[in-house]
């Protein structure tokens, strides 16, 4: 088995931008998942020089194109790096390998009679490298880049794109699954309907690019010319054995921008020269920004290197492959960026990790052996989420494979708060139970590692090697995909800082959001103040007014994060779901409640209190809870949930 997955080249008048990078990241886990799943995969990518774009930049910088694109070749390879792109090959179109394979294709195109020559008139976008019809414009502007095309006027070779309009027709019909998704289909199949004209495919008077075999006053026009990289990475008119392994590419992945030249152009070039069609194109959506496509020519763009510097590359990657629904358009914007890596991963699995290997740290010195009493429900739960992601990954709907991954960070969660590990560690008698129950929650999370392994891979890997997992060799989902849980086999597991240290939560309430300065107050452990800005003191000690009740904002909110504050018997830090945000709040009930057992409960708390430091951490807020007859908290939780859930008000 083997597989063969292409992205568009770039245009490289411009670094790489957050839009260009999803288009890799997201290629980049399909690729992974193909190798995760064994077979042999040949992932490409590479640089489109041969713009215009390309050749105006170099001489306003006052450079040799060449030179300039070697240095953007180095910009590119960068930041793909910093991404964990893995690519395998990575094509320039200036590369000789290239230039032999366009003469060749070029070649066969003209012995088909393919080509004539002709007169264009019209408009052109230079930065869409495309010619444009007047209905195409809107308000006169390029609809993509919406600034005003270039008139031109120029004598060029033509490829007979109608002769193949019938043929493409047929090849629709016949293989339904040839674009995807659906809407781009159709798109497509609209077009072929209103019919084809021929396209010109030669510019002439540039010297930038390769020169038409026939003709070598003209070069190559650069769509042309792009397309053809596909062809000429794995050696065609240059290795034919190389060829002949790889071709036809079994996926090319390409913005919704340029579907029609992969599913019309490129598909008419290959019949006109007897090769072979890919297998499918997948037409993704767009990056938006501020309700915009991100891109260079609207100033709409994100340095991908930014979100890397501010979370890494991991948690960017989720965000783009998990928020986005393949094939759909999407937004980006730092503060949804930074909630989603708080919610999913400081939050929940990075909370999820820590919390199970301090468990088996905290029960059994971090050594687990596997007893002999049988799995419980989550080996099952496990199994069907394996299926089911594999179902999703193999209909590129990657959003919904990693949406079920997280379905099993889920459900590990809730096995957690149903069996109560803590309370059955108080129970020697229980000691199987509790081995059983720990042994099954690290091989969960050893699961959906295997299963996030594509889109993360870095903190996978970490989080394999501190739950004791070193596979032999590369990741095999057939293999590590499967419950492995024998009776005897022990992991060894290792502590160590947050692997998604949660971002600063909610620090001000609404209350006091804007005010100039916040006052705080210092505590010690005792919670008696050493440090204060005093509260206006009120006159009546006994009663209060309504009015004066209802200054005070009581909250529901959902504890997802709990932990002991050293040096503290009475103090938790807790982080706590408002229902906007996630704030923290210092809490006295370390004696009554385990961290643990914390986790995933609703609390009342008062949110306009100003914040607090108390052993040096911050408090947003007061956790209510009641006392009992030993003076210990009871925590107050709304009767339903489900009704009163996280930031609902409490009168
Ligand atoms: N050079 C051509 C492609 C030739 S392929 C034979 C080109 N280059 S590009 O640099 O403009 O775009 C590269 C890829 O990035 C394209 O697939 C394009 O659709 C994609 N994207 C550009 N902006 C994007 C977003 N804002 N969001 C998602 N993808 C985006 O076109």
């Amino acid at each position: 088995m083997k597989f063969y997955l292409t992205t568009a080249i770039d245009y490289v008048n411009s670094r790489p931008h957050l839009g260009t990078a999803y288009e890799k990241i997201a290629a980049d886990v399909i690729a992974r998942y193909k190798r995760l799943c064994g077979v042999e995969t040949r992932f490409l990518m590479g640089n489109d020089e041969h713009s215009q774009n390309v050749f105006q930049k170099a001489r306003e910088l006052d450079v040799e194109p060449l030179a300039f694109c070697d240095e953007m070749e180095a910009t590119f390879r960068n930041v793909w790096t910093s991404l964990d792109i893995s690519f395998d090959d990575f094509i320039r179109t200036t590369e000789d390998r290239h230039r032999k394979a366009v003469t060749a294709l070029v070649a066969r195109i003209i012995e088909a009679g393919d080509i004539y020559e002709g007169f264009y008139e019209g408009w052109y976008c230079v930065s869409c490298e495309s010619f444009k019809q007047e209905k195409d414009l809107v308000d006169g502007n390029c609809p993509v880049h919406q600034n005003p095309p270039e008139w031109i006027k120029e004598k060029n070779w033509f490829f007979r794109l109608s002769k193949y309009q019938e043929r493409l027709a047929e090849h629709y019909d016949a293989c339904p699954d040839f674009l995807q998704p659906e809407i781009r289909r159709n798109e497509i199949l609209s077009l072929l309907d209103r019919g084809l004209d021929d396209i010109s495919m030669s510019r002439r008077g540039q010297s930038w690019g390769i020169p038409v075999p026939s003709d070598p006053e003209s070069v190559i026009y650069v769509w042309v010319d792009a397309l053809i990289n596909y062809a000429s990475a794995v050696g065609y008119g240059s290795d034919q054995a190389l060829f002949e392994k790889w071709w036809p590419a079994d996926l090319h992945i390409v913005g919704k921008d340029i579907t029609r030249f992969h599913c019309i152009v490129w598909p008419a070039m290959l019949m006109s020269a007897g090769v072979d069609l890919p297998r499918k194109v997948f037409g993704h959506g767009w990056v938006h920004w501020q309700g915009q496509k991100m891109s260079k020519s609207l100033g709409t763009v994100i340095d991908p290197l930014e979100a890397v510097e501010r979370l890494g590359p991991d948690p960017l990657r989720l965000y783009l492959a998990k928020e986005i629904g393949f094939g759909q358009d999407g937004d980006f914007s730092w503060d949804r960026f930074e909630d989603r890596y708080n919610v999913d991963l400081a939050n929940n699995f990075g909370n999820l990790v820590s919390r199970i290997i301090s468990m088996g740290h905290r029960y059994r010195n971090g050594r687990l052996v596997v007893p002999s009493r049988e799995t419980g429900p989550l080996s099952s739960i496990a199994t069907e989420t394996v299926e089911s992601y594999r179902r999703s990954m193999d209909e590129y709907a990657l959003h919904r494979a990693i949406a079920t991954a997280f379905g099993l960070i889920d459900a590990t969660n809730e096995y957690i708060a149903a069996v109560e590990p803590w309370s059955v560690a108080k129970d020697t008698a229980r000691a199987d139970e509790l081995d059983r129950q720990l042994c099954d929650m690290v091989e969960s999370v050893r699961i959906v590692s295997t299963l996030l392994s594509p889109v993360m891979p870095s903190a996978c890997s970490e989080i394999m090697r501190r739950i004791g997992f070193r596979p032999s060799g590369a990741l095999n989902l057939d293999r590590d995909g499967m419950w492995q849980t024998p009776t005897g086999s022990e992991r060894q597991l290792e502590q160590a800082g947050p692997l998604w240290p949660r971002l600063a939560p909610e620090r001000v309430t609404p209350a006091v959001k804007g005010s100039k300065q916040k006052e705080t107050k210092t505590m010690n452990e005792d919670g008696k103040q050493v440090e204060s800005s005093p509260e206006p003191e009120l006159t009546e000690a006994s009663t209060i007014s309504i009015d004066e009740f209802f200054k005070i904002d009581l909250r529901v909110g959902r504890v997802v994060a709990a932990e002991p504050i050293p040096k503290s018997q009475k103090l938790l830090r807790l982080e706590v779901e408002t229902g906007s945000g996630v704030r923290q709040i210092v809490s006295g009930i370390a004696k009554a409640y385990d961290p643990e057992a914390l986790i995933g409960r609703h609390v009342v708390f008062v949110a306009n209190l100003k914040p607090a430091t108390l052993m040096g951490i911050e408090s947003n807020g007061m956790v209510l809870a009641a006392t009992d007859s030993t003076g210990n908290a009871v925590l107050i939780e709304p009767e339903d949930v489900e009704r009163a859930p996280a930031g609902s008000e409490v009168r």
